[in-house]
């Protein structure tokens, strides 16, 4: 069970590693990293499917992506995001988090605090391993902002963080938050704490691939480090090969067949 993986790791000070994966190719080449999860995240939204947030994501998405990471994954584990309008209701939540579990996840995503603790406890009690995520929550946010600066925020923030705790979450996403409070948090749990821009004092950490790998341009929040430039890479590789199919160049005898 995740749970107790997690549960354990987190006991053993072990930094857990989580980036997002939307597809196939990217599932495979990660098989030979040291990556811990994968996240299906709501995020191929915007970052796959040019929308301007999570927002307009379907559980039909989800599912179909979750598919070609579980197939293209042999060695972490696999956690996808139950997208917005996919748990209005515990029926719903438990349908919906029984179909991406079918399509390859090892466990779901959801985004909220006390308010979906009836929901986690629906998808627990169905046998569903549970990642919280509070803090910034795209479903629902009005702006990208650091949340709980202000004492009253983050003293929900917390409380919203120990209620998924004890509803029994493996792990909870603490999304744009400040460094102190990232680390009171991670103190007031028993579960490991994943952050992205929340500080190194959270259990693990989860970057969204397309920005770590320089190939999501839009925007880059300050929270995102960039660890290799493959935009520029895709093209300049993408001009040669423009530049040699038109000086014909490509193909040569070597890609051709007599
Ligand atoms: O959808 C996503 O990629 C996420 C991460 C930002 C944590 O939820």
């Amino acid at each position: 069970m995740l749970k107790s993986d997690l549960t354990a790791r987190k006991a053993a000070g072990d930094k857990l590693v989580m980036l997002t994966c939307y597809d196939y190719t990217f599932a495979k080449l990660l098989n030979d990293t040291s990556v811990d999860l994968l996240l299906v995240g709501d995020s191929l939204g915007m970052v796959v499917y040019g929308a301007a947030d999570t927002r307009d994501v379907r559980m039909t998405d989800m599912a179909r992506h979750t598919q070609a990471v579980a197939r293209g994954n042999t060695t972490a584990r696999i956690v996808a995001d139950l997208p917005a309008g996919a748990f209005d209701t515990a029926a719903e939540a438990v349908a919906n988090g029984r179909a991406l579990i079918a399509a390859g996840a090892h466990a779901v995503k959801i985004e909220g605090g006390r308010d979906v603790v009836p929901l986690v406890d629906a998808l627990i009690g169905d046998g569903i391993d549970v990642v919280g995520h509070v803090g910034l929550t795209p479903q629902t946010a009005e702006k990208y902002t650091v949340q709980g600066r202000d004492p009253q925020t983050a003293d929900r923030i917390l409380a919203d963080a120990r209620a998924l705790a004890a509803a029994g979450v493996c792990a909870i996403v603490l999304e744009m938050i400040p460094q102190a409070l990232a680390q009171r948090v991670t103190a007031a749990v028993d579960v490991p704490t994943i952050g992205i821009g929340a500080g190194p004092d959270t259990d693990g950490q989860v970057l969204v691939i397309y920005d770590m790998l320089g190939l999501f341009r839009d925007f880059k929040p300050k929270f995102v480090k960039r660890y290799a430039d493959l935009g520029a890479a895709l093209q300049t590789a993408v001009q040669r090969y423009c530049d040699e199919v038109r000086a014909g160049v490509f193909p040569d005898a070597d890609h051709s067949y007599r």
